[in-house]
């Protein structure tokens, strides 16, 4: 199992506080969110491969340095996903950015799958699959079951997550023990129409405002 939580540094935690604080504004809630997501984003790249490099520095030195390798591109599950294509696009300049359309049902809260659209040769790159929520984990689970379906491999697919909670990671992690989740916290648990505790109530109505 490879879930990594960011380090719950005060700066951190302060940056929860807001985005789970009932009272918080649409526009801090947007900005707080997206700092704490290019952190993950950032902390997601480590996983991707580099190879060894040597160049010349304008000193006239050599520097033993690295270069970064293999092709990656973004999934986002639509739409609370979408919240954290900006930072992807921001760090990987020109990153093709598939998407898969899953929605809970409001009483059962499975997921349902209503669309994909991804890149033509997925199998061959590295994948980052964006949600911002972990709660059953049973959205996850269905978006990497179709990134397997296209032949892309398990090892190659980092999850990359706002907040999660034990019974996601749990489900998650078991169907798939090999994809990496990188994760922002791990919250208590689950309440009964499975929305995480604490938590910070429904991502896509606070962020897109609607
Ligand atoms: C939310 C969230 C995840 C899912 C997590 O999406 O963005 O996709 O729930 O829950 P799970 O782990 O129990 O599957 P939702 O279906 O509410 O749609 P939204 O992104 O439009 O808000
Ligand atoms: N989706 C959300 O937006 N929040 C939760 O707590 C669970 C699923």
């Amino acid at each position: 199992m490879a879930v990594y939580e960011l380090e719950q540094t005060d700066q951190l935690v302060a940056l929860y506080t807001i985005i789970r604080d009932e009272k918080t504004k649409r526009d801090e809630f947007i900005f707080c969110a997206d700092r704490i997501i290019r952190l993950l984003v950032e902390k997601a790249t480590e996983f991707l491969p580099t190879r060894e490099k040597t160049i010349r520095t304008p000193t006239e030195s050599e520097y033993a340095g690295k270069e970064f390798v293999g092709k990656i591109c973004a999934v986002s599950i639509v739409r609370s996903g979408e919240a954290m294509e900006k930072a992807v696009r921001d760090i990987c300049q020109k990153i093709r950015i598939g998407k898969i359309l899953i929605q809970r049902d409001e009483n059962t809260a499975k997921p349902i799958l209503f669309y994909h659209k991804l890149p033509e040769d997925i199998a061959e790159r590295y994948v980052l699959l964006l949600d911002p929520m972990l709660a059953t984990g049973g959205s996850a689970v269905k978006a990497v079951e179709i990134l397997k379906g296209k032949g892309v491999n398990e090892s190659k697919i980092i999850f990359v997550n706002l907040i999660s909670c034990p019974e996601g990671i749990k489900e998650f992690t078991g169907k798939y023990p090999e994809v990496k989740v990188i994760t922002g916290v791990i919250d208590k648990s689950l309440n009964e129409k499975a929305y995480i505790l604490p938590g910070l109530g429904d991502f896509g109505d606070r962020y897109f405002g609607t």
